[in-house]
């Protein structure tokens, strides 16, 4: 009988606290710092933007010891330990430059760039200079997922199927085509990561996708096959709601993971006799899950360690090499 492993991750409240830089200042930042300082003994010790009025006025708001009007002062801080970046996709590898070229460890959020070669070129300068450098894909860290990995070696998984779909106003940053718009980024990089992360790399990728009404890409439906044979059918949008939920299924047991299965939660397995098995874990958004991965940062720093095992950047780049054929196929331009 199958009975479910329970979670390994570390309390993050124990983990040795960092001088964290915050560079950039706008939604993701906010919530990654409030999940910081209400779930750990990280600092949110400085903060840049690219005005000083808007560094301050955040500054403020996460308590940080000291708020820069560049990014380029705030990297250059001697005091700060590693750089989260937090800017639009885009922007992501000309930062993490910056940060790595100042001598910073840095966690880039997802995706960590907008092409496979922009991720190895991030990956080449973090190995230069002997600095940390990890994609911040904060789902893998949580507690949850912990517990699926060590399932999904017993389950043989031969099919994923999941989604990611959400409405947006209409001045969201993500329907401008200056800042990478479209939902390939901000939202396919869950499915397909995790997509990736039970099948294997896909060995083909098939993609369909639709415009948005102002003609960035509005939604894709991605069809896969992993190199172990499994396939892959994933759907992301941003011009509708979808239950955003993962199902992992093999011969004998399925999975399905609640939605929004990227966040902490919980998950079903059933088995090919019928037997339900329930894990949960309190439900939270994103105040409620980011610190993992920062938690982990940390432990790695602490040993001297320069990647995670949890998110190498060779499966950033490999995301990456993906995204480069869906763009290609859909005709979403650079
Ligand atoms: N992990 C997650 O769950 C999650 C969720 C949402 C977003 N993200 C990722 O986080 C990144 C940022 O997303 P967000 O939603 O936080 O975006 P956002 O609210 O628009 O904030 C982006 C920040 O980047 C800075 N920035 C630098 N150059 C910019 C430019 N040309 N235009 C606009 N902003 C610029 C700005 O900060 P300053 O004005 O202070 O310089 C801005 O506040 C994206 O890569 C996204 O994929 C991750």
């Amino acid at each position: 009988m199958l009975i479910l492993p329970t979670a390994r991750t570390p309390d993050p409240r124990t983990a040795p606290s960092l001088r964290w830089g915050i560079l950039g200042t706008g939604w993701i930042a906010e919530k990654f710092t409030t999940a910081l300082r209400r779930n750990t003994t990280q600092r949110v010790y400085a903060v840049g933007s690219r005005s000083q009025e808007s560094a301050e006025r955040f500054g403020r708001t996460v308590a940080a010891e000291r708020a820069y009007g560049s990014y380029e002062a705030l990297v250059a801080d001697p005091d700060v330990d590693i750089i989260y970046v937090a800017t639009p996709h885009n922007y992501h590898h000309e930062h993490a430059l910056l940060a790595i070229a100042a001598g910073k460890h840095v966690l880039v959020e997802k995706p960590i760039a907008v092409s496979e070669a922009e991720a190895q070129d991030i990956a080449n300068h973090a190995a230069a200079a002997g600095v940390f450098c990890m994609e911040a894909f904060w789902t893998l860290f949580l507690p949850k997922y912990d517990v699926l990995a060590q399932l999904v070696p017993d389950i043989e998984v031969d099919a994923v199927l999941a989604d990611m779909g959400e409405h947006f106003t209409p001045d969201h940053r993500i329907f401008d085509p200056a800042l990478a718009g479209g939902p390939l980024f901000d939202m396919g990089t869950y499915p397909l990561s995790i997509a990736m992360w039970a099948l294997g790399d896909p060995i083909s990728v098939t993609a369909y996708g639709a415009p948005a009404p102002n003609g960035v890409n509005g939604q894709l439906a991605i069809a896969m096959q992993g190199e172990r044979g499994g396939v892959g059918a994933l759907h992301t949008s941003i011009v509708g709601e979808t239950p955003t939920t993962a199902t992992f299924a093999g011969l004998n047991h399925t999975v399905v993971v609640d939605g929004p299965f990227y966040q902490p939660g919980g998950f079903t397995l059933t088995t090919r006799s019928g037997e339900r098995l329930r894990y949960d874990e309190p439900k939270a958004a994103h105040e409620g899950g980011l610190h993992f991965q920062a938690a982990a940062v940390a432990r790695h720093l602490a040993v001297g360690e320069t990647a995670s095992p949890i998110r190498p950047l060779a499966d950033s780049i490999r995301l990456l090499r993906v995204m480069d054929t869906i763009r290609a196929q859909v005709g979403i331009p650079d």
